[in-house]
């Protein structure tokens, strides 16, 4: 675990699921299949705040081909850390994305309803191609209705909730640079 953290912060954490190192090299791996992927062609990224930011800033910079980007705000209302599925849009991209090739850039697909609602937003749009790039994959907590391409992944993880790397709980440890589990007293305060 970093060593940056405070000892408050380290007792709160359960286990170092991805350090922050491991995902600097799959960054650079997914940088540059994007970086030939999209070679010759208009791509514009889009940032899901605020989860994706960390994410985002570590792969523009490891793309070496001109792109644009751009941000949106989404929210999923449900009970607890599960979506329910009911996903509304509460800040909308500012640029003409028609014509465009957009990459979605996400922190993590989970049920993947947020990510199937964002993508449809866009392949509506007059679009070129809408595809999907995730730090993290949790593959089994899919619903059965959804049926999403993750184009581009870091990591596939196990059920289990993440903080870190962007990913918050409460809007708190989102500065930590691992993907961590929180102890479990924490979810029970
Ligand atoms: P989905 O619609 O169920 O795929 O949920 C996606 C959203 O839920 C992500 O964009 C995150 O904001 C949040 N989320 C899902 N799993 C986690 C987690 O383990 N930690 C933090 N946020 C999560
Ligand atoms: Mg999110």
């Amino acid at each position: 675990m970093s060593t940056c953290l405070t000892d408050k912060i380290r007792n709160e954490i359960k286990e170092v699921l991805v350090t922050s190192d491991k995902m600097k090299e799959r960054v650079k791996e997914i940088g540059s299949l994007i970086s030939k992927d999209y070679d010759g062609k208009k791509l514009l990224l889009i940032g899901v705040l605020k989860g994706s930011v960390v994410f985002f800033a570590d792969l523009i910079r490891e793309i070496n081909i001109p792109i644009e980007m751009d941000f949106i705000s989404v929210s999923s209302y449900g009970a607890g850390s599960t979506s329910s599925g009911v996903v509304t849009l509460k800040k909308d991209v500012g640029c003409d994305v028609s014509g465009k090739h957009v990459l979605i850039v996400e922190d993590i697909i989970d049920t993947g309803f947020t990510l199937k609602y964002i993508k449809d937003l866009f392949q509506a749009r007059n679009t070129k191609s809408v595809a999907i790039c995730c730090a993290l994959d949790k593959p089994t907590r899919r619903d059965k209705e959804i049926n999403i391409k993750v184009d581009y992944a870091g990591f596939q993880i196990p059920d289990e909730f993440v903080v870190g790397y962007g990913l918050d709980y409460a809007e708190r440890y989102r500065n930590l640079p691992d993907v961590c589990v929180l102890s479990p007293e924490i979810y029970s305060q």
